[in-house]
């Protein structure tokens, strides 16, 4: 069974839309993936900000985890999907995979009416880190442009956003502690993802919370991050990089005896 595409007639159709009406209408990336995620025409606010997220998380760099492992691979001389999936296997709860367990843990505690001190203080007790909060490199001192593009993006197109504004007061008290534990690109992402299913109108709570549970906004990222991916091997095979091999004074030698 498939319900989101149909390619057997005349022209190709994403849940219904030939694909000549999605380019006349200009539909844009948003537009397509409302058709092929969501099975729905979307507004054209939520369509601007499914292309933000995928701008925002295209890349951070060759120095993070997935970056790391593509330019690797490429200078191995591995073919372009071999780097690529090297890349995306990073992609997990610490780095680019912490979208979905933060839009569950925070809209969790957000539902449950808990206090964002009260969210910080459970979480701590309980041993686990929030989803969403905290970066290597990012900090009060060195903010994230990002997180930036996206909270103001939400404060100014969104209907409501109700557990972004939880999300920036758990950050002031988790900031208060280390300030680098901010409200990193994945934690707003999600929780301004749930703002917009839940606020936007066009899905039932119960359709929301499918979609979260389903895992589609860690998909953000993944399709997101991709482009970056890519790019860093074709930079490799441009600048004809040879073999990569760790040096020696960077690694820790610690043999048991
Ligand atoms: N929630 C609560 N406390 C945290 C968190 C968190 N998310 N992250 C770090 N801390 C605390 C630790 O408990 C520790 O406290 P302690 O000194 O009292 O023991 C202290 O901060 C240092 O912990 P580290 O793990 O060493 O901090 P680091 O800076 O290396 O962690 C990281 C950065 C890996 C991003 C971490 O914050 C984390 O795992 N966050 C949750 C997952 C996440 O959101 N990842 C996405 C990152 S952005 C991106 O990938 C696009
Ligand atoms: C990213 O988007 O890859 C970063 O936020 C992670 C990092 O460590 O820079």
């Amino acid at each position: 069974m498939t319900s989101i595409t149909d390619e057997r007639g005349d022209e190709l159709m994403y849940s219904g839309v030939r694909i000549s009406e999605i380019v006349e209408q200009n539909r844009g990336i948003g537009g397509v993936l409302g058709l092929l995620w969501f099975q729905r025409e979307l507004p054209d606010y939520f369509c601007k900000f499914l292309e933000l997220c995928l701008i925002v998380t295209a890349d951070h760099g060759p120095a993070v985890s997935g970056a790391h492992n593509t330019i690797v691979a490429a200078r191995a001389g591995k073919d372009l999907v071999s780097s690529l999936a090297s890349g995306l296997l990073t992609i997990g709860p610490r780095f680019g995979g912490a979208l979905n367990a933060a839009a569950e843990q925070f809209s969790a505690a957000f539902d449950s009416n808990k206090s964002p001190k009260d969210f910080v203080v459970d979480m701590k007790k309980k041993n686990e880190y929030i989803m969403g909060i905290g970066h290597r490199v990012k900090s009060l001192e060195n903010p994230d442009a990002r997180v930036k593009i996206v909270k103001d993006f939400v404060r100014t197109q969104f209907p409501r956003c109700p557990l972004f504004e939880f999300a920036l007061e758990v950050e002031k008290i988790t900031t208060a502690k280390r300030s680098n534990l901010i409200l990193n690109v994945d934690g707003a992402i999600a929780v301004a993802f749930v703002d917009l299913l839940r606020e936007s109108g066009l899905f039932s709570r119960e359709e929301a919370d499918r979609y979260i549970n389903m895992g589609i906004l860690n998909a953000v990222f993944v399709l997101g991050r991709t482009a970056g991916f890519i790019g860093h091997y074709v930079d490799q095979c441009r600048l004809d990089q040879g073999l990569y091999r760790h040096p020696w004074d960077d690694i820790n030698y610690i043999m048991p005896h």
